[in-house]
């Protein structure tokens, strides 16, 4: 895990506090409340059907045997962790996260509270350097085994210049078969009436925001095997659970096979 004291820059909004404040957490500041407050009411309900989603998928690729998981995008701990989840199924699984907000290394030792048999691990780093991401986690995960990268409410935060599809290329060209891309993304397919003040907020606080249609969704998935049902809303992917109750949203989900 690397150690530099982290700089948190309080003048600006970050997409890490301002999800934390929606999720009903206590880690942010008033600038990440303000923006928070100007999205539309149903942004806090779509970032707890996120999350139920990635309960869901990550649990479902453990109990196909997964022990080994790359969460880049993790986020503020907000419990269970992706590392809790998996863990239950597979006390000895072994989970690499990555983000690049520096309050997210403060709450590190939260992500480091691991099964005596698995392990978990930290990188502070950015999504748009894969390579050195891979180079951390190669030192952690075998990737000659099966690795389930999840890329959860994340790239929606990379915009077209900064080659959004071919980073998840990159990462999942460094995964043996059998691994899993786990991914959620934004989308304003079902609430185009507030592409406008979604974006101004965003962008406001000086925070690029690309959300995407399902096609631009779907191309994330190019040449792997899409889990059934495919990309779709957040509460309509289930496999081995109850279905959720239907709740109209704004984020698209996908599994695939490698
Ligand atoms: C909306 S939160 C999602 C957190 C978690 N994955 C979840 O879904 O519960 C987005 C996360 O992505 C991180 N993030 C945004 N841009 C990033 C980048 N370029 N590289 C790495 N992490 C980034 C933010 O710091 C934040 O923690």
């Amino acid at each position: 895990m690397e150690t530099d004291f982290p700089h948190i820059d309080t003048s600006k909004p970050h997409p890490a506090r301002v999800y934390d404040y929606l999720l009903g957490g206590k880690d942010n500041y008033l600038v990440d409340r303000q923006l928070a407050e100007q999205l539309p009411e149903h942004t806090k309900r779509g970032c707890q059907l996120n999350r139920s989603f990635m309960h869901r998928a990550a649990a479902w690729s453990a109990r196909l045997g997964t022990t080994q998981f790359l969460d880049i995008g993790t986020g503020i701990p907000t419990p269970p962790n992706l590392h809790q989840v998996v863990q239950e199924i597979h006390p000895s699984a072994r989970v690499v996260y990555a983000d690049n907000d520096p309050l997210v290394m403060r709450h590190a030792q939260a992500l480091m509270f691991s099964t005596p048999d698995g392990a978990t691990d930290y990188v502070e780093t950015d999504v748009r350097e894969p390579e050195r991401i891979l180079e951390h986690a190669q030192d952690f995960l075998d990737f000659s085994r099966p690795v389930a990268l999840s890329l959860i409410a994340l790239m929606h935060f990379i915009v077209e210049e900064d080659d959004p599809y071919g980073i998840v290329r990159t990462l999942v060209d460094a995964l043996a078969p059998g691994s899993h891309l786990i991914l959620t993304h934004g989308t304003y397919d079902f609430h185009p009436e507030i592409e406008e003040e979604f974006n101004r907020t965003y962008r406001g606080g000086g925070m690029p925001l690309q959300l995407r249609t399902r096609a631009q969704v779907e191309r994330f998935f190019d040449g792997l095997d899409l889990v059934e049902p495919g990309v779709v809303e957040a509460c309509r992917w289930y496999r081995d659970t109850p279905p959720p109750p239907y709740e109209k949203n704004m984020l698209y989900v996908g599994v695939a096979q490698v």
